[in-house]
């Protein structure tokens, strides 16, 4: 079946970047001239998506009032609401009804990719195997405890691993590899048993991580390895990197920025 829809979670409260996000959704911060959430929606069209759905929160309206003018030709954008915030898990669990029994994408907007190749990959995965799949980095050891982390079994081919373990944030103890999720999932719309069936984690959160655990003991869990150019713009650095990088490859700015910066560090 094919992948259509990609469910965007967007309802987080945005602390590491306060003050700005008090009157600001973390996903609308500008990359340059462009909010945040628009490279996820164009991100999701150029894979053939027709549907971003936005989980988002009541206490942030101008998600809903952004989303109300973000639909194109190709791809139509709506809001669901994340009445609590009881972690990834719940917010995609509040998309179930749109999703419709469909297979479908999740992009976290945290990340930002540098092209579509990956959610392509992802869909194109799904679409051959009808397994769940989703992005992997190799990562150095320190980066791993702030991610999930994955176990792999058999190397089908180069990049593409069947996962037989998944741990959220694991302890030093607990790392299993060097490989860890980034935020391109799409998942066989079984996950919405499996988010039903999961307890909160010691946190109180649903973790979105748990539910695909259930998948990986199955062997339906499948990851593709990617080197693909992220940035994790829900760091200060990340979101600075972004900024400079994605500005510098604009034909308007780009030269300019770039003369600028150049002057600037000349020694
Ligand atoms: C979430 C997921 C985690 C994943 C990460 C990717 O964590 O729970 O498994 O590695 O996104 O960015 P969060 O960053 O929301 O804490």
């Amino acid at each position: 079946m094919a992948v259509r829809t990609a469910v965007i979670p967007a309802a987080g409260m945005g602390t590491r970047f306060l003050p700005a996000t008090r009157a600001i959704p973390k996903e609308l911060l500008p990359i340059y001239d462009t909010p945040a959430i628009q490279f996820v929606i164009d991100e999701a069209a150029a894979a053939g998506m027709q549907r971003v759905v936005i989980v988002t929160s009541r206490a942030k309206p101008s998600i809903e009032k952004y989303a109300a003018s973000a639909s194109t030709d190709k791809v139509a954008v709506s809001v669901v609401y994340q009445d609590s915030p009881l972690g990834l898990g719940h917010a995609i669990s509040c998309a179930r009804d749109a999703v419709a029994g469909e297979p479908f994408a999740v992009m976290l907007p945290d990340e930002i990719m540098g092209d579509s190749s990956l959610i392509k990959e992802l869909v194109k995965l799904y679409e051959k195997t009808s397994k769940s799949s989703i992005g992997l980095k190799k990562v150095p050891p320190t980066e791993v405890s702030s991610y999930g982390n994955v176990g792999t079994s058999d190397t089908s081919s180069e990049n593409v691993v069947t996962i037989n373990r998944i741990i959220e944030k694991p302890k030093p103890a607990e790392v299993v590899s060097d490989l860890v999720i980034i935020g391109r999932y799409v998942l066989a719309p079984n996950i919405f048993d499996h988010l039903a069936a999961i307890r909160p984690s010691s946190n109180g959160e649903l973790q979105l991580t748990d539910a695909l655990a259930l998948l990986a003991v199955e062997s339906q869990l499948l990851g593709i390895v990617s080197d693909i150019t992220r940035y994790d713009t829900g760091t200060p650095m990340g979101l600075l990197r972004a900024v400079i990088e994605i500005a510098l490859g604009r034909k308007d700015i780009g030269p300019q920025l770039q003369t600028w910066l150049e002057n600037k560090f000349r020694s």
